[in-house]
């Protein structure tokens, strides 16, 4: 069966679409599942936002098949890992967790990098360029450390 993970941050166009295409890009698909969702519905159906699609691209991976969806608590039920960008996503998808089992499936994904120390990958909806360049920097480093224990 395949091991399925998830990326979550808050709008589901900027942190988590990089995430999972980065993650995409390093596993094998036939064993590994990537997707994302978003805490937060305002941009559901919506493509990634241009700048996330500019720096993958910048970076040899196209995005453009991802479209923006809620996070549910059926999502518990349906994937191993879920990878939360920030503390507040967090605890928004913690809220919706019924079990213990479901808890420990989520992560703050720059544990991967920084163990304990709670990192978050900043959120860089309201920022430049630099911003976004600096979260796929921060992702490929963490999906990196990821596949390499998936596969
Ligand atoms: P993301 O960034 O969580 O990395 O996708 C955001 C995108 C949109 C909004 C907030 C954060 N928004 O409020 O619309």
């Amino acid at each position: 069966m395949k091991t399925k993970v998830l990326m979550v941050c808050l709008g589901n166009i900027c942190r988590s679409p990089l995430a999972e295409g980065i993650l995409k890009s390093k596993v094998d698909p036939s064993s590994i599942q990537v997707d994302s969702a978003g805490t937060g519905g305002w941009h559901v159906g919506d493509l990634p936002d241009s700048r996330s699609i500019e720096i993958a691209r910048k970076h040899g991976l196209d995005i453009t098949d991802q479209r923006g969806r809620k996070f549910s608590a059926y999502d518990f039920e349906n994937y191993d890992y879920i990878f939360v960008m920030d503390n507040s996503n967090y605890r928004d998808v913690i809220d919706l967790a019924n079990s213990a089992e479901e808890k420990a499936k989520v992560q703050l994904i720059l544990e991967e990098i920084f163990p304990g120390e709670n990192v978050d990958v900043p959120d860089p909806y309201y920022g430049g360029k630099q911003g976004f360049e600096n979260v796929y920097q921060m992702l490929d480093e963490a999906c990196e450390k990821i596949a390499a224990r998936l596969t």
